[in-house]
C-alpha cells in the first residue's frame, strides 16, 4: 500500500529529563540503521526539550502527548502548539482515551486541537477507541465513526495528509489484553472507510492508521506484519529502550 509505518512511544507521565536523556543515550544507537519505519517520542512536557535535542540528526522524532487549541492566553497547565514547535518538536498526540477519561476531553476538543495541529504543520496523531462495555454491546464502530467525525469536523482534504490516526481499544491500555490482529484490522477498516466517507478516498488510502493497547516485542510481529496496520502506539513496553527498539525492529 506504500504507507511508512509510524512506531511511536508515548511515555505518558513517567520520566524525567535525566531518565529520558538515558533512554536516548541507549536507544538511538539501537535503532541507528533503521530506515523502514519512522519512529517518535512522546515524552512528558518536562523532557520534550531534552529529547529533541538528544535526537538531533537521528532518525527519530518528537512531540508532545497533549496541545492546547488556543495559540496563547490564560490556560494554567496547558502547552501551545507555539511552545512546542519553538523547542523543536514536530508532533503531538490529541485525544488519548487518558485524555478523554480524566480531563474530560471531547471530541469538540479534539476536533479545535486537530485544527490548531494543522494550522501549525504540526503532525496530529488522533486517538481514538472504544471501551469494554461499548464493545461488549456492539457498539464499536458506531463509536469510532463518531469519533472520527467528531475529530474531522471541518477538515478538508487538502489540510488532512499529515494527519495519523491511533485506534486504541481503551481496555487493551494498560491490561495486558491486546486486540487481536484480527480486531484491529476490522476496527482500522471501519475507521479508514469513515475517513474515505469524510474526506474522499486519496486520503483514506494513504492516512496511517496506528494500533495502540499492550503491544508488546511478543505480539508486534503479528499486529504489524498486517497490511491494515501502519505502526504502533506504545505505552508500557516503550519505557525501556531494547524492548521499545524490539518493537521498532518486529
Ligand atoms: O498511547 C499508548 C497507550 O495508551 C497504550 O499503552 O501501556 O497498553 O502500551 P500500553
Amino acid at each position: 500500500m506504500g504507507r511508512i509505518a509510524l512506531i511511536a512511544a508515548n511515555w505518558k507521565m513517567y520520566k524525567t529529563p535525566a531518565e529520558a536523556k538515558a533512554f536516548t543515550d541507549a536507544f538511538l544507537p539501537l535503532v541507528a540503521g533503521h530506515t523502514r519505519d519512522q519512529i517518535a517520542l512522546f515524552p512528558s512536557v518536562t523532557s520534550l526539550a531534552t529529547v529533541v535535542e538528544a535526537v538531533k540528526g537521528s532518525n527519530v522524532a518528537a512531540g508532545l502527548q497533549n496541545m492546547h487549541f488556543a495559540e496563547e492566553g490564560a490556560y494554567t497547565g496547558e502547552t501551545s502548539a507555539l511552545m512546542l514547535k519553538a523547542v523543536g518538536a514536530t508532533h503531538t498526540l490529541i485525544g488519548h482515551s487518558e485524555r478523554r477519561q480524566y480531563f474530560a476531553e471531547t471530541d469538540e476538543i479534539v476536533n479545535k486541537k486537530l485544527h490548531t495541529a494543522l494550522r501549525h504543520g504540526i503532525v496530529p496523531v488522533v486517538c481514538i477507541g472504544e471501551v469494554l462495555a461499548e464493545r461488549e454491546a456492539g457498539l464499536t464502530a458506531d463509536v469510532l465513526k463518531t469519533q472520527i467525525t467528531g475529530a474531522f469536523a471541518g477538515i478538508t482534504a487538502e489540510a488532512a495528509t499529515p494527519i495519523v490516526i491511533a485506534y486504541e481499544p481503551v481496555w487493551a491500555i494498560g491490561t495486558g489484553k491486546t486486540a487481536t490482529p484480527e480486531m484491529a484490522v476490522e476496527a482500522h477498516k471501519i475507521i479508514r472507510a469513515e475517513v474515505a466517507k469524510l474526506l474522499g478516498s486519496g486520503i483514506a488510502v494513504n492516512v496511517r492508521i496506528l494500533y495502540g493497547g499492550s503491544v508488546k516485542p511478543e505480539n508486534a510481529s503479528a499486529l504489524l506484519n498486517e497490511e491494515e496496520i501502519d505502526g504502533a502506539l506504545v505505552g508500557g513496553a516503550s519505557l525501556k529502550p531494547d524492548s521499545f527498539a524490539a518493537i521498532v525492529k518486529y
